[in-house]
């Protein structure tokens, strides 16, 4: 761990809407710590060890979590499995209709590496349903990042005051 607390954000997005939630959680939480801001396909286990805290951000695909973030978590669980306990963590979901498997999912494998949940998992529903509208870009109004924010600046805070 670095000796100023840093929360290292893990995204993947396939049409915006999990990066848009992914920035806007780092531009909150960067009030009040630290911030690291990694894509998934880019995250390494050694990028886990150097964090003081996780935020896991990606959309729900076929009842699940997307590929990308599933071979991070694949690419990364053993090397860092027993070196990383207790430390917090929170998930954030984006989704057209549902999200919840995908958040059970990381939730499950948060717990095999027995990290501390700090935040109910925040899941923003685009409503994407056809298609067309699956495919198109995605674009969230402030309103709607708001719990996205709210997650950032109180894991932030939390984080650099020492009560997780
Ligand atoms: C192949 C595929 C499968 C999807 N499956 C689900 C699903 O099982 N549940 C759901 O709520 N949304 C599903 N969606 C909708 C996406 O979760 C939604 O569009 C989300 O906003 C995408 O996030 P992104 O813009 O970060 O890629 C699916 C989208 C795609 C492309």
């Amino acid at each position: 761990m670095t000796d100023a607390p840093t929360l290292l954000i893990i995204w993947h997005s396939r049409t915006g809407a999990a990066r848009a939630m992914a920035e806007a959680a780092c531009e909150a939480a960067a009030g009040e710590c630290a911030v690291r801001v990694l894509a998934a396909d880019d995250a390494q286990p050694g990028d886990l060890l150097e964090a003081d805290g996780y935020l896991f951000v990606c959309p729900e695909n076929l009842a699940s979590m997307t590929g990308a973030m599933k071979e991070f978590f694949d690419r990364c669980y053993y090397p860092v499995l027993g070196r990383i306990e207790g430390r917090p963590y929170a998930v954030m979901v984006a989704a057209g209709s549902d999200g919840a498997a995908a958040v059970r999912q990381i939730e499950r494998i948060a717990t095999g590496w027995r990290l501390k949940q700090i935040a109910e998992s925040v899941i923003v529903c685009t409503h994407a349903q056809t298609a067309d509208a699956i495919a198109a870009p995605k674009h969230l109004d402030a309103p709607t990042l708001e719990p996205v924010r709210e997650l950032g600046t109180m894991f932030g805070a939390g984080l650099a005051m020492g009560i997780f």
